[in-house]
């Protein structure tokens, strides 16, 4: 029982944050209190759904004084502007991934949190999954030796999703690699541990009506000769879920005989216009958000090799691949699929006592989504500078 929740604003009410919105009612560690959206029908719903305050502007909700801390569920090229005005408000702050799309804009945040003296965490990311989080205490508590090399692949239809015109250019922040790599970079760097040291990786842009990455693979190196593998593909033909017990990234069973929906719904899409209004359609008011999901979420399959045994990550659990024998520990019940994040945020207002997925974090999880960028670009290794 917890019985301060931390009295939790969003600022914007899109797509993230209708993913985010079933664990915000069910968790306990907060209580959404209020929210900024510039769009009059979405505050309406809002204030009809959960009562609060709805604020146009997120000048208002940083003055809001029944608001301890904000989720920023704004687009990414926004999270700087948000982040300094919420902070300058002594808002503590949930900054949803990727931290933003320039290293200059993540360093800003970075001394704007640190000089305000407020908590951020970077997140929600795929990171802060239950069977990663578990998956990372069983290789301390079973003292497995530190990870030596981690393959992790997700194949999704990500890129056919429908998308603001800025989504599909990697300028502007848009493709797999800012709004995907950077969840499988969190996992792998929560898993491995220690520190990146450099990126080698090719992307792959096939198809000119939508002409950002679809896809990547990369090798990151790690300190001692560590190394993982992240491959992703997002242009909607193979689905790894089906190597997940069918369950989707969201925690939910997954109707495989709805193959090919994404494609068609955007066959129908005739303008950029077009396909805006249709992701808008998605976005909280306009559609009742998803039942709580009844598994915990994940991004593909994930399999992490130490000295003494092979871990591999399911939507479950964690199956150990010891020395002389396997066995299968399953995640324990949770109050909400995005559960550790949130907890994280509390533990880190409340007691002081942060996740590792600070704003020090998202900057160096950012610098590797560029890294993997320009390793494509160059065909050279990238060496990293700032993970510390
Ligand atoms: N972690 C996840 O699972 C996940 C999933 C989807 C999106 N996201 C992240 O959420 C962020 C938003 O992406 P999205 O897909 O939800 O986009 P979206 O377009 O669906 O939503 C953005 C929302 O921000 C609002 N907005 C715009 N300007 C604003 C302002 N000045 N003040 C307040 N609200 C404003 C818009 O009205 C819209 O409702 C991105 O950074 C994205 O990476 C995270």
């Amino acid at each position: 029982m917890i019985s301060d929740p931390i009295k939790l604003a969003a600022a914007g009410l899109g797509r993230g944050f209708m993913l985010t919105l079933p664990s915000l009612l069910a968790d306990p560690h907060v209580r959404l209190t209020a929210c900024a959206a510039p769009r009059a029908a979405s505050r309406q719903a809002f204030l009809d759904a959960f009562g609060g305050r709805a604020h146009e502007s997120v000048e208002a909700l940083a003055a809001d004084p029944e608001v301890e801390a904000v989720y920023i569920a704004t687009p990414h090229q926004m999270h700087r502007e948000h982040a300094e005005i919420l902070a300058a408000g002594g808002k503590h702050l949930l900054v949803d991934k990727p931290l933003a799309i320039t290293m200059a804009d993540a360093s800003a945040i970075v001394d704007t949190v640190e000089a305000a003296g407020v908590q951020l965490v970077a997140g929600p990311s795929h990171s802060f999954d239950q069977p990663v989080v578990r998956a990372r205490a069983l290789i301390d508590e079973r003292d497995l030796g530190r990870p030596a090399m981690l393959h992790a692949f997700n194949y999704t239809d990500f890129l056919y999703r429908p998308r603001r015109p800025e989504e599909l250019s990697t300028e502007q922040g848009g493709g797999v690699v800012f709004s995907q790599a950077v969840h499988q970079i969190d996992m792998v760097r929560l898993l491995m541990g220690g520190e990146a040291l450099s990126v080698y990786a090719a992307t792959g842009a096939w198809d000119p009506a939508r002409p950002t990455e679809g896809a990547y693979s990369a090798i990151v190196h790690f300190d001692g000769g560590r190394f993982a593998t992240l491959v992703y593909s997002g242009y909607a033909h193979y689905d790894s879920d089906v190597l997940q017990g069918e369950i989707g990234e969201l925690g939910a069973p997954k109707d495989m005989a709805k193959y090919g929906a994404a494609r068609r719904a955007l066959a129908a899409v005739a303008s950029p216009e077009e396909e805006a209004a249709l992701k808008s359609g998605r976005t909280f008011g306009a559609v009742d958000p998803a039942p709580k999901a009844p598994y915990p979420e994940h991004f593909g399959p994930v399999v992490v090799s130490c000295p003494r045994a092979d871990l591999r990550l399911t939507p479950t659990g964690v199956e150990i691949w010891g020395d002389e024998r396997r066995e299968f520990v399953e995640t324990p019940a949770a109050p909400s699929p995005r559960t550790e994040v949130l907890r994280g945020l509390y533990d880190a207002i409340r007691r002081g006592a942060p996740p590792p997925q600070t704003a020090r974090w998202g900057r160096a999880s950012l610098e590797i989504c560029h890294a993997i960028l320009d390793s494509a670009r160059t065909g050279e290794p990238v060496p990293l500078k700032r993970q510390s």
